[in-house]
């Protein structure tokens, strides 16, 4: 159609879910990753940066804050995923933003260091992003960044400001965050995240018998039509896969 606005998209890398929003993630957009502890945030995030690179030459970069940059290595092998393999071609870079604070030395290539402001932090990672000129970024995970900036206060004008540089980059990037209580709404820790993310995935758990499962919901994605739906999914050997088609009591 002559003139028709196509949106490009992203393809998460991520099994079933790109059928639930149109073909992937609108490209540049900010997506937050939320949900609570074990629900799979870090897995997804990982994922989408991980694939990226094998499957859609993107390179990509992951900012961890939750578990140092060797740790993460480790736990994705699990998947069959060698993040160094694509390290070493430069088609992904790690951030180690957890030595530094820890105390222990650190042979990344890419750290963060202990005592930063917000304006560094940002400055920083502009520049991995640049120099490997990512189209993907993951930010794991924005509590800890108020946590490492010891300035939890200014945790709201940080992100505005990080929203807007990422928009400014234009990498498609997922940030996760805490879901306090999701069956109550609450579905990020600062609430702010939810605001400025223009598109919103939680990752959650249901009671069904003695089990929980999981499930995921897309509660926004701008520019894209998607449903309301819980959606089954699960962690298999080779990381998520979403079941479009499952239903979810
Ligand atoms: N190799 C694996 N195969 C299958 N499932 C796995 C595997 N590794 C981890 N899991 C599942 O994934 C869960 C952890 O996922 P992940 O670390 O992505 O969650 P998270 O939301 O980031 O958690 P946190 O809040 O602790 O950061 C584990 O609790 C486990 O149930
Ligand atoms: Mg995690």
């Amino acid at each position: 159609m002559i003139g028709k606005y196509e949106i490009e998209r992203v393809e998460s890398g991520i099994p079933g879910f790109d059928d639930l929003i149109q073909g992937g993630f609108p490209k540049g957009t900010t997506v937050l990753v939320t949900g609570p502890t074990g629900s799979g945030k870090t897995t997804f995030a990982v994922q989408f940066v991980y694939k990226g690179a094998e499957m859609y030459n993107e390179p990509g970069v992951i900012v961890t804050l939750e578990e140092r940059a060797q740790d993460l290595r480790r736990e994705m092998k699990a998947f069959g995923w060698d993040l160094e393999e694509y390290e070493k071609k430069r088609m992904i870079a790690i951030v180690d933003g957890v030595s530094a604070v820890v105390g222990i030395p650190s042979e990344e290539p890419f750290v963060l260091e202990g005592n930063i402001n917000a304006e560094d932090f940002l400055r920083y990672i502009y520049r991995v992003v640049k120099s490997i000129n990512a189209k993907r970024l993951v930010i794991d995970s924005i509590p800890s960044i108020a946590f490492r900036l010891r300035e939890e206060s200014r945790i709201r004008e940080v992100l505005l400001q990080l929203n807007t540089i990422l928009l400014e980059i234009g990498v498609t990037s997922i940030l996760t965050t805490e879901a306090p209580d999701p069956s109550r709404g609450r579905i990020s820790k600062y609430c702010v995240e939810e605001y400025i993310a223009r598109g919103v995935v939680l990752l959650d758990f249901v009671e069904k018998g003695v089990e929980l499962k999981r499930y995921l919901l897309i509660r926004k994605m701008r520019e894209t039509k998607h449903s309301m739906k819980k959606y089954p999914f699960e962690i298999t050997e080779e990381g998520i896969v979403v079941y479009p088609s499952g239903e979810v009591y």
